[in-house]
């Protein structure tokens, strides 16, 4: 099969690593510094042992940006809530297939309020897991890290994932990867197919996100590493 066009690269810094303080300084720093977009890591304490923020945080951030944003539900019951992530203004939503049997009625459910929908697989997952919803969902996020806290070691053996979307499914909806990403992960990343990269830790352990962004994006181009 020929490879399938992939689409633009994107740089997506998750705000589980910024100042919650000041998280709408932490948003425009990022913004201002070159973000393509914001990634929002909602967790319930009970899909991962951790707890992290809720439609409250999103919509008060939705007032505080212009930039686009999604939420990445990490949650026992994504079709419960939903329509309230959707509410606060989060512009795509992803949700994981290991929670969603057949992700068919939710992805179609967010469709109908404006939100793009996408799947979320996690390190043990087998990409055959969303292989049969490709068409319903246009928008894959693969997990390099075991989901619930920043600042872990990226998981290079995921990234066969990654390629097998694009060479073998022919997928050529955005793939995005979440963990560990780093100017030294990120080449890796971007060779295997992907073209959105969540990074927490690299961008806002960062003193500058404008250069750490500049460095991300700069090592995603060049497929470094
Ligand atoms: C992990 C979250 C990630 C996390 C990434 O459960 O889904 O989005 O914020 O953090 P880093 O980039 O520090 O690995
Ligand atoms: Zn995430």
């Amino acid at each position: 099969m020929t490879e399938p066009q992939i689409p633009p690269i994107g740089i997506a810094p998750s705000i589980l690593s910024a100042d919650f303080a000041r998280l709408a300084e932490e948003v425009s720093d990022a913004v201002a510094g070159g973000a393509d977009l914001l990634h929002l890591d909602v967790m319930d304490g009970h899909f991962v042992p951790n707890i992290s923020f809720g439609p409250p945080v999103i919509a008060s951030l939705r007032k505080a940006t212009d930039a686009f944003l999604e939420t990445h539900l990490m949650i026992s019951e994504p079709a419960r809530y939903a329509e309230a992530f959707a509410r606060a203004g989060s512009q795509r939503i992803y949700f994981h297939v290991e929670v969603a049997p057949d992700p068919r009625p939710l992805a179609e459910k967010l469709r109908r309020l404006g939100v793009e929908p996408g799947l979320t697989v996690n390190p043990e997952t087998p990409i055959e897991r969303v292989v049969p919803y490709l068409r319903d969902v246009d928008k894959i996020l693969v997990m390099s890290v075991h989901p619930g806290f920043g600042g872990q070691a990226f998981m290079p053996d995921v990234l066969g994932k990654v390629r097998a979307l694009r060479t073998v499914h022919g997928f050529s909806g955005d793939v995005e990867i979440d963990g560990g990403i780093t100017p030294e992960t990120i080449g890796a990343a971007a060779a295997a197919g992907a073209n959105l990269f969540v990074a927490g830790t690299a961008v806002f352990g960062e003193p500058s996100r404008a250069a750490a962004i500049a460095r991300l994006r700069d090592a995603a181009e060049r497929k470094a590493g």
